[in-house]
């Protein structure tokens, strides 16, 4: 049976040029960074060649740059890390919003539980934080502002430039989860009023289990992992060599292809939206999330009176992968804590789906897909 990807915001497949990387890499041989004779001066070599990659692409010196094993130890390491370092100037509150990934938003729980004062930013019915509520938030107190750039279940865009100028003025440190946004919008961080910045090797079509920390120069930070002093002992363990030189690869090519990027996946979430109103109808079905404000790979709509699982189930049997939410969530019967900080009524939020697209989808298969999600919404609501 032909089977469709459309769940790119979950993981995406590494591209051949990566998988190169990585291979050439891994052949090399054994090579610690950390070693002082030549199998782990080349590796070194490796990790210190990636880090160039990003640190031009960002336009950041390498020295602000850390390598770490997820987004998720990125967002963790950028939360702990900034919150108990701005602790000891006396700061203690905790600004995010409310959709946040989990990787976020359960770091924020625990240093809430810590003691740390903890205000979650509520979201309009785009998912959209407003700078009247973020300004009234951020204050003196302030030790750490969280805001994501683009959101993994609606793609929706936050302010977070304008958060992270007002952020400055109290001399609170920005954190922006660029997670998914990475690829589709550009990050001069030389420009930029962020500190902390979270990327993730697998959304880019590197490979898995690889992040990268951007901590500005001068940012109050502790480590999150104690042991060796890698990455200027900022975040102890042994370089993920060959991951790291995929993960550089397939950043290289993800900014060099961004406008073509932005384009394809924008043609095909049309081309997918056009096939869905003329086979249901627009009162079929209804787009969750800022309807320009948004990074152009995800999709998130709702099939009024059809669950998200049955439609997931239908669309899995038919050979289409979707989402239901975050991919931590998909598998739970949970509805989404973004949807639900929305606003969205119980039905909208109990029967969205979340397509996102990526290299190698074409129009085709938004076309059939939507016409397969039609066929499927219309007998699922009849029976
Ligand atoms: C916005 C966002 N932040 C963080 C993460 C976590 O990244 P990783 O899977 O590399 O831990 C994800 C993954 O879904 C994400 O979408």
């Amino acid at each position: 049976m032909e089977s469709i990807y459309f769940d790119h915001a979950a993981t995406t497949a590494m591209h051949p040029e990566a998988i190169r990387a990585y291979a050439e890499a891994a052949e090399a041989g054994p090579g610690n960074p950390s070693s002082l004779h030549a199998r782990g001066r080349e590796a070194r070599e490796r990790v210190t060649a990636g880090r160039d990659v990003f640190a031009e692409r960002l336009n950041v010196s390498a020295s602000e740059l850390v390598f770490t094993g997820s987004g998720t130890e990125s967002d963790n390491t950028a939360l702990f890390g900034a919150a108990y370092a701005q602790r000891k100037k006396g700061k203690n509150g905790i600004v995010t919003t409310a959709v946040e990934h989990h990787a976020v938003l359960n770091a924020c729980r625990k240093l809430e539980a810590d003691g740390f004062e903890l205000t979650v930013l509520p979201v309009d019915s785009d998912g959209i934080v407003s700078m009247e509520d973020a300004k009234a938030a951020i204050g003196e107190n302030t030790a750490v502002v969280s805001v994501m750039a683009g959101n993994n279940e609606t793609g929706t865009l936050q302010p977070y430039a304008d958060i992270g100028q007002w952020a400055r003025t109290y001399k609170a440190v920005m954190h922006v989860d660029a997670v998914q946004a990475f690829g589709y919008v550009d990050f001069d961080l030389n420009q930029l009023p962020i500190d902390l910045l979270t990327l993730s090797a697998h959304k880019i079509n590197g490979p898995q289990g690889v992040g990268l920390l951007y901590a500005r120069k001068g940012t109050p930070f502790q480590p999150l992992l104690y042991g060796g002093s890698q990455e200027r002992s900022r975040r102890a363990g042994t370089e993920n060599v060959a991951g790291i030189a995929a993960f550089a690869k397939a950043a290289e090519i993800a900014i060099a292809e961004r406008q073509a990027r932005r384009e394809h996946t924008e043609s095909i979430r049309e081309a997918f939206i056009r096939r869905l109103e003329t086979s249901l109808g627009s009162d079929g079905f209804a787009v969750n999330g800022h309807p320009v404000r948004r990074l152009p790979h995800i999709l998130n709509v709702s099939f009024p009176g059809v669950s998200s699982e049955s439609m997931l189930m239908n669309l899995d049997l038919a050979g289409i992968a979707a989402s239901g939410g975050s991919a931590c969530n998909s598998g739970s019967l949970k509805p989404s804590h973004v949807l639900s900080a929305m606003n969205l009524s119980s039905e909208k939020v109990s029967s969205a789906v979340r397509f996102s697209f990526g290299l190698g989808n074409t129009r085709e298969e938004a076309d059939k897909t939507a016409k397969m999600t039609a066929t499927i919404s219309a007998r699922l609501r009849n029976s």
